[in-house]
Formats: C-alpha cells, sequence, structure tokens
C-alpha cells in the first residue's frame, strides 16, 4: 500500500503556495509549509476546517539547513519567487538571482543528493521536485531582472536534470503564465485555477506542465526543452 506523500512547499504563504497546499490536501498529503519569514499559516478547506501542516521558516542562501528536513519529503515543490519588475541595480540582480534562480537550484541538488542515498522503503511514493520556472523562461514578462533569473532556473534545471532525474527523483517543470497574487495583481488567471490545472496534468503524467492562456508557450516550451536536453547532452560529461 502507499502511504501519504510528504510534500513540502517552498514561498507557501504566497497565492499559488496557498493553492497547491489546499490541493495537495484534498489528495491527502502531509504538508510542510516552507517560508522565507515566520508564519502561521492559516489554512481552511472549503467546509472551513483547518488544514493541518508543518510551517517551517528557511532562508535564501541557507538551504542546508533543510537536509534534515528534506528526509522526509516525497514531493517537493520550488515555488518561491519575487518580481524587481523595472529595477536594474546590482542589489536588485543579486536578490533576483538568489531567490529565483540560486536557492531553488540549491535545493534541487540538496534534495536529490538526499533522494540518492534513501534505502528503499516498500510503499514509498518516488520522489518528486517540481520547478515553478514561469513562461518568462522564453517569453518577455515585462521584467528583465525577473525574465533572466527564470532562464537561469530553467536552464540550470535542464542540465543538471540529465545527472539527477532518474528512477529515484523525477523533476517536473512548471511553465505558468499570468495569475493573480502579490508578485502580479494583473494576472488574467486565479491562482486556484492554476493550481488545479498544475495537479491534473502532473496526474496525467506530465513533467513539462503548462498553463497559460498564451498559445506560443504551448509551442515553444517543449521545443526550447528538447533543443537544450539536446545541446546540454551532446556537450557536457557527466
Ligand atoms: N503570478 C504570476 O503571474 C506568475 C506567473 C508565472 C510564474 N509565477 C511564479 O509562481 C511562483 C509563486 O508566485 P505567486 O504569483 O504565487 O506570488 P506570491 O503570492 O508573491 O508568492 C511568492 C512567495 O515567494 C516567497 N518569497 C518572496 N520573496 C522571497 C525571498 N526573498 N526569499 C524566499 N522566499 C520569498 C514568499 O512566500 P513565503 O513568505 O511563504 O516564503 C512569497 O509569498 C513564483 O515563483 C513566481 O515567479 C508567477
Amino acid at each position: 500500500m502507499t502511504s501519504s506523500p510528504c510534500v513540502a512547499i517552498t514561498g507557501a504563504s504566497g497565492s499559488l503556495g496557498q493553492a497547491l497546499l489546499r490541493r495537495w490536501h484534498r489528495r491527502g498529503a502531509r504538508l510542510i509549509a516552507l517560508s522565507c519569514g515566520p508564519r502561521n499559516l492559516d489554512l481552511r478547506d472549503a467546509g472551513g476546517q483547518p488544514i493541518p501542516l508543518r510551517d517551517v521558516t528557511w532562508c535564501v542562501g541557507q538551504e542546508e539547513e533543510l537536509s534534515e528536513l528534506l528526509r522526509e519529503v516525497d514531493v517537493l515543490v520550488l515555488n518561491h519567487g519575487l518580481n524587481v519588475h523595472g529595477q536594474r541595480s546590482g542589489e536588485a540582480s543579486v536578490r533576483s538571482l538568489e531567490v529565483n534562480a540560486l536557492s531553488g537550484w540549491r535545493l534541487l541538488e540538496l534534495f536529490a543528493a538526499e533522494v540518492a542515498q534513501r534505502a528503499e522503503q516498500p510503499g514509498r511514493p518516488q520522489a518528486e521536485v517540481w520547478v515553478n520556472t514561469s513562461e518568462a523562461e522564453i517569453q518577455p514578462a515585462l521584467s528583465p531582472l525577473y525574465e533572466i533569473s527564470k532562464r537561469l532556473l530553467g536552464q540550470l534545471v535542464s542540465l543538471r536534470a540529465l545527472d539527477l532525474a532518474g528512477p529515484q527523483l523525477r523533476i517536473r517543470r512548471l511553465v505558468l503564465g499570468p495569475f493573480r497574487s502579490a508578485l502580479n495583481p494583473v494576472g488574467v488567471m486565479s491562482a486556484d485555477f492554476v493550481a488545479g490545472q498544475v495537479m491534473g496534468q502532473a496526474g496525467l503524467g506530465f513533467n513539462l506542465i503548462i498553463v497559460t492562456p498564451n498559445p506560443f508557450t504551448y509551442a515553444l516550451m517543449p521545443l526550447a526543452t528538447l533543443s537544450r536536453w539536446l545541446y546540454y547532452k551532446v556537450l557536457t560529461r557527466t
């Protein structure tokens, strides 16, 4: 019998973080809400009942401190992110790269290393990482530093997946269009709709999960990931 998965989500207090936590709760998952500040997330289900979850505080740059916790995690959703919009200072550049790209990549490496050491446990689901990059990976998002940092994350995931993805670890990429949140108050979709689509596509077995009203993304993103895979595979070694 498969046990209920333990799901940890970064950026848990944000719009999509909360929507995904609710969706996973409906599937019976044990939840860990990873937030960059001390939080007491008061999440409720459709009936108004509190959703049980564990609040954990972490800081960008201190990913190693999550090593112990990651041992119990089956699905790690890397969802945190920020948008510095029109800024282009050195400080804004560092913040965008650290938060949107490097911390996610470090967590991916940390989780993959932990999963590689796991002894086989009957009934435990395959470990998964979901990386929320955004369609800014390949489309303009009217925010150069957001685009640069999300592209870097997407490219690092493509490169490192060549070694890290396998029977023990599944890597899924979330490529999302604009939805309403603090990060994007004018997004056309709701976070709940996006979370529902993400869970649906994951249930269908997709590793490249695309949710956007922009038809070009559905055509361009598979091409981009395929051409990167080929390019990185030919030019790099394990
Ligand atoms: N909204 C859109 O249109 C859109 C489109 C495509 C992709 N995305 C991506 O979707 C993800 C979720 O975004 P959202 O729209 O739900 O935005 P959101 O409501 O602003 O949530 C983002 C969360 O990221 C965490 N975060 C922010 N700054 C951080 C920092 N310095 N260090 C660590 N964590 C930090 C915060 O959660 P905690 O305080 O809980 O850590 C924040 O609530 C992001 O990666 C975003 O890039 C958004």
